[in-house]
């Protein structure tokens, strides 16, 4: 086998996805193609969900409304050309699962989609950053959004180096088995 078909072989392979993932704050100055955005977007839309109708995403790649970002956002600390912001309609939430859909489920129905939209922008040779350092009122007036729909978390996109430096450091998680007790 090759190198370059193990490497196609590679990108499509989940855990070597996984295995790579890491978030990206600098990017290459070519902006986003709209298919792409929109590929990562419908990742996005396919990542599990409590209920449905309550989920919207919002593709920015107007390069005004990012420079308007990143001095309104201050946790946007990146020079993407491009990003993907997961909103909630949290009237429609409360109507479907109560408080628990506008501060339990749809939370983590956002954290799933940026998970899905990550690996499928690998997959096209395209880095992210989640970012949530901002308000809520921010996010609403950069990007003219009504009332009702609240924005969960904006992901910077752009394309990165194919051998990126690794990141500066490793988050980590405790595992534990049967009772917390049994843990490392
Ligand atoms: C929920 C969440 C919120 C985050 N908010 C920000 C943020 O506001 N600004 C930022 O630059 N990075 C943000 N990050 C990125 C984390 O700081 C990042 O995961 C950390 O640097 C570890 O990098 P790694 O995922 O590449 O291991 C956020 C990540 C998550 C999952």
């Amino acid at each position: 086998m090759t190198a370059t078909s193990t490497d196609q072989q590679d990108v499509h392979d989940i855990a070597t996805l996984m295995r790579r993932r890491r978030m990206h704050r600098e990017f290459d100055e070519r902006p986003v193609p709209r298919d792409a955005l929109e590929t990562m977007a419908w990742a996005a839309t396919r990542a599990q969900q409590a209920r449905s109708g309550v989920r919207h995403i919002v593709v920015v790649d107007d390069p005004a409304v990012m420079t308007a970002a990143r001095q309104v956002l201050p946790g946007f600390i990146n020079n993407a050309p491009a990003m993907i912001v997961h909103c909630t309609d949290v009237i429609r939430a409360a109507q479907v699962l109560g408080p628990r859909g506008v501060e339990v489920t749809s939370r983590l129905d956002a954290g799933a989609a940026c998970a899905h939209l990550a690996l499928m922008g690998q997959t096209l040779g395209l880095g992210v950053c989640t970012v949530t350092s901002w308000t809520e009122s921010a996010v609403q007036a950069l990007l003219e959004l009504p009332e009702h729909i609240r924005p969960d978390v904006t992901v910077a996109v752009g394309y990165v180096s194919t051998s990126p430096a690794p990141p500066a450091r490793g988050f980590q998680t405790h595992y534990h088995h049967n009772r917390f007790a049994d843990g490392a």
